[in-house]
């Protein structure tokens, strides 16, 4: 018997990088998935690859600062699957620019996706999993978050904000059997990093100075969420874990 057999995920972002890499995972573990992302088609493509894999699969498109997608999201997952077991908050965005240049609309933008939009998509799933009597929620940060950003202090706050949103969910599901924690990758190989003119040289370059000798990929953040979203797993709320081959030690 697998994992998430008969269980339900939704992952947000899900149409590439980390997010594609945890709703394959998912999937691979008996999940049926909701992949819940702004691209429509990257939404359909990880959808198909699901699908063509013999798991259970629907792509949404959904902007995950917007409460009425995110509202559409949590009904069709119902609909489709009857029930939501695990939410995965991945979607993130990670503008660059100095503070003093630091648009106001770049600043709602990160806050509404990064932050915002965790809380939309928490609160949205939460009224199912009190009605099932459990439910887990890992939500997506960085390591940013404890050291902060050079001209990215928008990115820093958001995800700051989530570590103590995820403690407040934490404390008040917790009678309800439902479990908030963070994952935190260090640096990781995906388009996210490379959105920042770094050449992938340059990337891959930065592992060097990680104690484990690598960048992060996609899949490394598989196992810790299977494992946060999992039975044994059942004592472990309010956590914040970080993935990142040793290079912030916390
Ligand atoms: N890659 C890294 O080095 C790294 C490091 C630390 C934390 N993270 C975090 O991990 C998560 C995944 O990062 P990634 O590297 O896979 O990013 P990515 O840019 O490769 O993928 C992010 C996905 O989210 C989608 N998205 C963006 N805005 C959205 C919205 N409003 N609603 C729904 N979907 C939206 C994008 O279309 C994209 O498919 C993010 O929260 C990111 O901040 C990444």
């Amino acid at each position: 018997m697998r994992r998430f057999e008969g269980r339900v995920a939704i992952v947000t972002g899900a149409g590439q990088g980390i997010g594609r890499a945890l709703a394959r995972g998912f999937a691979t573990e008996g999940a049926a998935l909701v992949v819940a992302e702004l691209d429509a088609a990257r939404a359909r493509r990880v959808e198909q690859e699901i699908v063509q894999e013999a798991e259970r699969a629907i792509g949404v498109p959904t902007d995950v600062s917007d409460e009425k997608a995110v509202t559409n999201t949590v009904e069709t997952a119902i609909r489709e699957f009857g029930r939501i077991d695990v939410l995965v908050n991945n979607a993130g965005i990670f503008p660059l620019s100095p503070i003093e240049t630091m648009a106001e609309d770049e600043w709602d933008r990160v806050i509404a996706t990064n932050l915002v939009g965790v809380f939309l998509c928490s609160r949205a799933v939460v009224p199912h999993m009190l009605t099932q009597g459990g439910g887990r929620i890992i939500s997506l940060a960085s390591g940013r978050a404890f050291e902060g950003a050079v001209h990215g202090a928008h990115y820093a706050a958001s995800k700051s904000g989530i570590i103590g949103f995820t403690k407040s969910l934490a404390l008040e599901l917790a009678p309800h059997g439902i479990t908030a924690n963070v994952l935190c990758p260090g640096l990781t190989d995906t388009a996210q990093p490379r959105g920042h003119d770094l050449t992938d040289e340059e990337i891959y370059a930065r592992g060097a100075k990680i104690p484990l000798g690598r960048i992060g990929q996609p899949d490394d953040l598989v196992g810790p969420a299977l494992f946060l979203a999992s039975d044994p797993a059942r004592h472990i709320t309010g956590q914040t874990v970080l993935v990142n081959g040793g290079s912030i030690m916390w």
